[in-house]
C-alpha cells in the first residue's frame, strides 16, 4: 500500500445520505492508508469536502467554504484540499480554472483511486481531475468506516435513469447499478457484529434495485431474516417502483418499519409530465392510499417543488389539494433551482423568486398544520422506540424514533442507547411527541 507523506485529515460532508454514506467509505480508504482524521482545519495536512450539486444553495455553501480553504492554505500551501462527490462532477472546468488552488477533484465513482491520486499530485504538483463515471462500480467489496451510532448507511445502488426534468443526478451520479444480495448481506451481518441495531438501505432510487433475478423486496427479506437486525430503513425511492408487493413484503416482517418516504414533487398532471415524473396524480393518490391500507400505522413522507417553470397558481394549488387529501406526515418542500444539463433548465416560463417563496410559506403552514393534526392523533397510542440520543434539550431525556419515524422525547429511567422500549404518547407538539416508558410494574 502507498505511504503519503500526510499525516491528519478532516472529511466534511454535504448533501444526501447516500453521500454521508460515501464519505465513511472514503473515510475508510484515508484510514487504511494509516492516515489519522481530525476535526481542526489547522491541524489537518489533506481537507476533503464531499459535495452536492442538487440545488444552487447548495453549491453556494461549498464555494463559501472553498473561500475559507483557500485563506488557510494561503499561510500553509501544502495543506492538500480535495473536492469530492457530486460538484466535482458537475465544475470540474469551472474549479479548475477559477480555483485553482484545488488539489483534487473527484466524482462518486473515483474514491478507489484516492491514495494513487494523492500519490501523483505530490509527484506532480498539480491538480488531479478523476470524474469518470463507472458503470460498474458500487463499491462492493469495500467496507466502509463507520461513526460508532446505532445505525448503518448500507448503499446497495448508484445511479439513476429516470432522468426527472429538473433534476441534475443522473448527470452527476451516472447510469443505475446495483450489488449483489450476498454482498449487501455480508456487509449488513458485519455492521451487526460491530454493534449496529439499525440498517438503511441507500440508493438514489433504492427501489429500482435490481441484481439478476433479484428485486428490492427480494433484498428486503434477505436482510429482513440476519439476526439481530432490529430495525430497516430504506430511502430514497421513486413512487413507479412502489408496488403492491413491496407494501406486503414491509407489512409481514416486524424489523421492516412501516414508514415510506414517497416524493410527490406536484400534485398537478400537467407538471408532473413536464417534470417526466411518470405517474399521475390520481396514481400517486392511490398508491398512497394503498400504503396505508396495507400498513395502517405507516409513517408517510414526501418531497415536493414550488415553482417549476411554467407552475401556475392553479396547478400549485392542486399540489396543495393533493397534500390536503393524502396529508403527509412530513414533507421536504423546495424551491425549484434551476440546474445545468437538466431539461428544466431549458424551459423559457422560470418562475420569479418572490412567487417561490410565497408558495414555499403557504405550504410549509399547511404542513405544520398536517404534522400536528396527525402527531395529535397519536397520543394516547403505544409506540416502539429505538432510543437515539440524549435530548438536545434535556440531559435527562432521551430520544429516539417511532418504527413511523416520528420524534419521541422519553424520561432516561434504565434504558440505553440502542434499546427498543414501549412508550405510551402522552404530548405532540409540532414534529415532536413526547410519551412515557411502559415499564414492566
Ligand atoms: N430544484 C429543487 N429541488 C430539487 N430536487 C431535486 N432537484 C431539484 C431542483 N432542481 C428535490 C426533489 C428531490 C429531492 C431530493 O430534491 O424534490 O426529491
Ligand atoms: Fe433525481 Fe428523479 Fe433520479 Fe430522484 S428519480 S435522483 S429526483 S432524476
Amino acid at each position: 500500500m502507498e505511504t503519503l507523506p500526510i499525516k491528519k485529515f478532516v472529511l466534511e460532508t454535504y448533501g444526501c445520505q447516500m453521500n454521508t454514506a460515501d464519505s465513511e467509505l472514503v473515510e475508510g480508504i484515508l484510514l487504511n492508508l494509516g492516515l489519522e482524521k481530525t476535526q481542526d482545519l489547522h491541524d489537518a495536512d489533506a481537507i476533503f469536502l464531499n459535495t452536492c450539486a442538487i440545488r444552487e444553495n447548495a453549491e453556494v455553501k461549498v464555494h463559501s467554504r472553498l473561500g475559507n480553504l483557500h485563506k488557510i492554505k494561503r499561510s500553509k500551501p501544502h495543506l492538500i484540499i480535495g473536492v469530492l462527490g457530486c460538484m466535482a462532477q458537475n465544475l470540474k472546468d469551472d474549479l479548475l480554472k477559477n480555483k485553482p488552488y484545488v488539489d483534487i477533484i473527484l466524482g462518486p465513482d473515483s474514491y478507489r483511486n484516492i491514495p494513487k491520486l494523492m500519490n501523483r499530485h505530490l509527484t506532480e504538483k498539480k491538480s488531479i481531475v478523476d470524474t469518470k463515471l463507472s458503470r460498474y462500480e458500487v463499491y462492493e467489496d469495500m467496507f466502509p468506516s463507520r461513526g460508532d451510532t446505532f445505525n448503518a448507511w448500507v448503499s446497495i445502488m448508484r445511479g439513476c435513469d429516470k432522468f426527472c426534468s429538473f433534476c441534475i443526478v443522473p448527470f452527476t451520479r451516472g447510469r443505475e447499478r446495483s450489488r449483489s444480495v450476498d454482498s449487501v448481506v455480508t456487509e449488513v451481518k458485519k455492521a451487526v457484529d460491530q454493534g449496529f441495531v439499525e440498517i438503511t438501505l441507500l440508493g438514489q432510487n433504492v427501489n429500482s434495485y435490481k441484481h439478476e433475478k433479484q428485486s428490492f423486496a427480494d433484498l428486503l427479506l434477505a436482510v429482513s431474516d440476519i439476526p439481530g437486525v432490529k430495525r430497516i430503513r430504506y430511502t430514497s425511492p421513486h413512487p413507479q417502483d412502489i408496488n403492491v408487493e413491496l407494501l406486503e413484503v414491509m407489512a409481514s416482517r416486524t424489523n421492516i418499519c412501516n414508514y415510506v418516504h414517497f416524493p410527490m414533487q406536484s400534485g398537478s398532471n400537467e407538471l408532473l409530465k413536464r417534470m417526466n415524473r411518470t405517474y399521475t396524480r390520481e396514481h400517486f393518490y392511490y398508491m398512497a392510499e394503498k400504503i396505508r391500507e396495507i400498513m395502517p400505522n405507516c409513517g408517510l413522507s414526501t418531497d415536493i417543488i414550488v415553482g417549476f417553470p411554467g407552475e401556475t397558481d392553479e396547478q400549485f394549488r392542486e399540489t396543495l389539494d393533493l397534500m390536503e387529501k393524502i396529508k403527509f406526515n412530513t414533507a421536504f418542500t423546495f424551491k425549484y433551482s434551476s440546474r445545468p444539463y437538466t431539461r428544466a433548465e431549458q424551459f423559457s416560463d422560470q418562475i420569479s423568486e418572490q412567487v417561490k417563496k410565497d408558495r414555499l410559506d403557504e405550504m410549509l403552514i399547511l404542513q405544520r398544520k398536517h404534522t400536528l393534526e396527525l402527531n395529535l392523533q397519536k397520543v394516547g397510542n403505544f409506540e416502539q422506540v429505538l432510543i437515539e440520543k440524549e435530548s438536545k434539550k434535556s440531559a435527562d431525556h432521551w430520544a429516539g424514533r417511532t418504527d413511523s419515524n416520528e420524534w419521541v422525547i422519553v424520561e432516561k429511567n434504565h434504558s440505553k442507547i440502542k434499546d427498543i422500549i414501549p412508550v405510551e404518547i402522552t404530548e405532540a407538539s409540532g414534529v415532536i411527541l413526547r410519551g412515557k416508558e411502559i415499564t414492566g410494574a
